[in-house]
């Protein structure tokens, strides 16, 4: 297994990076914690939005706890509206960056879906785009995940895995999210 250090580094690429981490309903949603936190330690400030379909697999305390930011999950929130509405956050927001992203969200972005916080942020925002996928094997392959790849590729999104290997089925293939550190080297390495 490759190591995974934190290196130090008085300097880091993506200091005061305004990131926003948008997390989206699939196993993989615990992992986007510690992606946070990486995120953090490489010098990004970084504010989670979810999917109302995340918060079944990870909580929003978590999230708001790490990132010390309230997290939103949805756009019918008139507390949050008032305080940071959708539009500031997608204005706020300097890179987007989806993790793990599902086969749905990714279908929505491609077809320029407004119909969800997340939909509505990466609509709204100028923000550079990036998706780290994360499904069962047979969701990635399918045509129509691949054509809405495609679709968002041409568009300048940038894709960030899937990797090979075991998943949560007993069975292997391509569809596993990069692990964390695997995502902020490959976004500390890209300018926004
Ligand atoms: C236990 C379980 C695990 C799931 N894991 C994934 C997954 O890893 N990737 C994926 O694309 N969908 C997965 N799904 C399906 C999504 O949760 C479903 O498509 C949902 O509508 C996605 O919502 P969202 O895109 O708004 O977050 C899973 C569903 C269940 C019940």
């Amino acid at each position: 297994m490759a190591p995974d250090p934190i290196p130090h580094d008085p300097n880091p690429p993506l200091r005061d990076q305004r990131i926003l981490l948008c997390v989206c309903g699939g196993i993989a949603a615990y992992k986007a914690a510690d992606l946070v936190r990486r995120l953090q330690d490489a010098g990004a400030q970084v504010r989670v939005a979810m999917t109302e379909n995340a918060t079944r697999f990870v909580g929003t305390a978590t999230f708001q706890a790490l990132s010390g930011h309230p997290v939103r999950t949805s756009l019918w929130d008139d507390a949050a509206e008032l305080a940071m509405g959708h539009i500031e956050l997608a204005r706020w927001a300097q890179r987007i960056v989806i993790a793990p992203a599902t086969a749905d969200m990714i279908a929505k972005l491609a077809h320029g879906f407004a119909d969800d916080l997340i939909s509505t942020l990466c609509l709204a925002s100028e923000a550079p785009v990036t998706v780290a996928p994360a499904m069962n094997h047979r969701m990635w392959g399918h045509p129509a995940t691949q054509a809405n790849v495609a679709t968002l590729r041409s568009r300048g999104v940038r894709f960030l895995g899937p990797a090979e290997g075991r998943m949560a089925e007993p069975e292997s293939g391509p569809g596993r999210l990069l692990e964390p550190h695997e995502i902020v080297t490959a976004l500390a390495g890209a300018p926004a």
